[in-house]
């Protein structure tokens, strides 16, 4: 296993991927079933032909730029694995500041019931229900393919019970009202996705990325119609990106909500929108 580990590794650096080591790791751990500690720990282990053909294969496709969680088809997402498949966008890690600043806000008395705007793998909702036990979610998206890919997701993580998916755009089939509304919706303005990573551009679906020409397209389209959608007492988390929080801001306070924080990200980049009804 060392030297496939070695070649590995020196082959992806060579191409220029930016993580040789930890990417050639995880596709040895998968390929191979083994723990960090035998990295660590140097074990030698015995790589059947079969082996050696997938990781070869793998290194091959992650050298031509397909991310390591597209090879492998599952991402880690809040400690938790989820599928996913070229309909869904692989779920980011500065997503998981909406998980931590709700959970934050709402404490030790959670909402009951929650809609997760633009749903793609599931990752928000299914990670915040799975901190909530008594809550209930609803999730929408567009895609039908997206909501399937949730769906199997919900059940590996078995939150399926408490979970209803609707095919929506935005709020159009929605007639219910929520305490909790997140959404990590499409903003690259649409002119910027072809200088995007070509892990990105030619891997996450359009229609989880695309903003249209502003980037705000669906920030507007959503609060126009979350007045019916949000309790009084209740309260969203919106995903923004690095450059749109006077932009998000002035349209969520425009359509009358009120921006009671701006959470940031690991790098300290303000990452999420957290709104209320304020006094209306
Ligand atoms: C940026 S992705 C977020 C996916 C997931 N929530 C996450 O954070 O990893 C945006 C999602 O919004 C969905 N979407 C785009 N336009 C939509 C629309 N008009 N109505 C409902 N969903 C939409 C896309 O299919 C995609 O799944």
């Amino acid at each position: 296993m060392k030297d496939i580990y070695k070649s590995a590794k020196e082959s992806l650096a060579r191409g220029g991927v930016d993580t040789p080591d930890l990417d050639a790791r995880i596709i040895l751990r998968t390929i191979l079933g083994i723990t960090d500690s035998d990295f660590i720990t140097g074990a030698d282990i015995k790589v059947e032909s079969h082996e050696r053909d997938r990781i070869k294969n793998m290194i091959e496709r992650r050298l031509a730029g397909e991310p390591v969680s597209r090879i492998l088809g599952e991402r880690e997402f809040w400690g938790l694995t989820f599928r996913i498949t070229p309909d869904v966008l692989d779920p980011r890690p500065d997503t998981e500041t909406i998980i931590d600043s709700a959970l934050k806000r709402f404490g030790t008395n959670p909402p009951k019931k929650i809609l997760d705007l633009g749903t793609g793998s599931g990752c928000i909702l299914i990670a915040l229900l799975h901190e909530w036990p008594q809550a209930q979610g609803v999730a929408v998206d567009m895609s039908e393919k997206a909501l399937a890919v949730a769906e199997e997701n919900a059940r590996l993580h078995k939150v399926d019970s408490r979970i209803r998916f609707i095919c929506s755009d935005w709020d159009s089939n929605l007639n219910e009202c929520f305490d909790l509304v997140v959404s990590n919706p499409p903003y690259i303005p649409n002119q910027v996705i072809a200088n995007l990573d070509r892990e990105v551009r030619n891997h996450d679906p359009i229609l989880a990325l695309d903003g249209g020409d502003s980037g705000l397209q669906a920030y507007k389209k959503i609060f126009s119609g979350l007045d019916r959608l949000i309790n009084a007492e209740g309260r969203g988390f919106f995903e923004i990106g690095y450059d749109q929080q006077n932009d998000v801001t002035r349209l969520a306070e425009d359509s009358g909500f009120c921006v009671e924080a701006i959470h940031a990200d690991l790098a300290g980049i303000g990452r999420v929108v957290e709104i209320s009804r304020g006094d209306k």
